[in-house]
């Protein structure tokens, strides 16, 4: 993979291709994704590494939520910015741990020891930073568990 490689590409797109893949998880379990993406939310990136780190939260996001449930993925331009949110009908993570998931090899107490090592979340916050964008976590009030991932519209 080459690093220094940028251009500039719709978010949306990508979103969709890798709902395509996940979509086949979530099945097994009775899961749905529910996309609603704005058009053109073009940004310029590292296609393969911002692949992998939109990947790692949908992949989550499946893994998370009960059988029988929706994620929801919503895709907006917001002042300036792409705006993607990605949401789960889990019980989250303790509050303790919203920024704790971010760090590498931190698993917390709902995971499953045989999948994972604690990566994913420290590698799309690296990725996220290296495109001047955000990733925040937020266990929601009425239950469900959001990811926010922030990343700056191609000028
Ligand atoms: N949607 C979610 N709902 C509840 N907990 C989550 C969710 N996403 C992540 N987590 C918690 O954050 C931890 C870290 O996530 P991360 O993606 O970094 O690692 P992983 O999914 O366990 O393994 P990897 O991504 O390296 O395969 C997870 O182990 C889990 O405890
Ligand atoms: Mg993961």
């Amino acid at each position: 993979m080459d690093a220094n490689l940028r251009e500039t590409f719709d978010l949306a797109e990508l979103i969709e291709d890798l709902a395509e893949d996940v979509c086949f998880e979530a099945m097994t379990k009775g899961c749905m994704l529910d996309l609603a993406l704005e058009n053109n939310l073009l940004v310029t990136g590292n296609i393969e590494m911002l692949r992998r780190a939109f990947e790692n939260v949908l992949r989550n996001a499946v893994r998370h939520t009960p059988e029988g449930t929706i994620v929801t993925v919503t895709g907006k331009h917001e002042q300036g910015f792409a705006v993607v949110e990605v949401i789960d009908a889990g019980a989250g993570v303790a509050d303790t741990d919203l920024e704790t998931i971010f760090e590498p090899f931190y698993r917390a107490e709902n995971s499953n020891p045989f999948e994972g090592y604690g990566l994913g979340l420290t590698i799309a916050r690296q990725v996220m930073k290296l495109h001047e964008g955000s990733i925040k976590t937020v266990n929601l009030a009425s239950g469900g568990f959001a990811v926010t991932l922030r990343l700056p519209l191609a000028a």
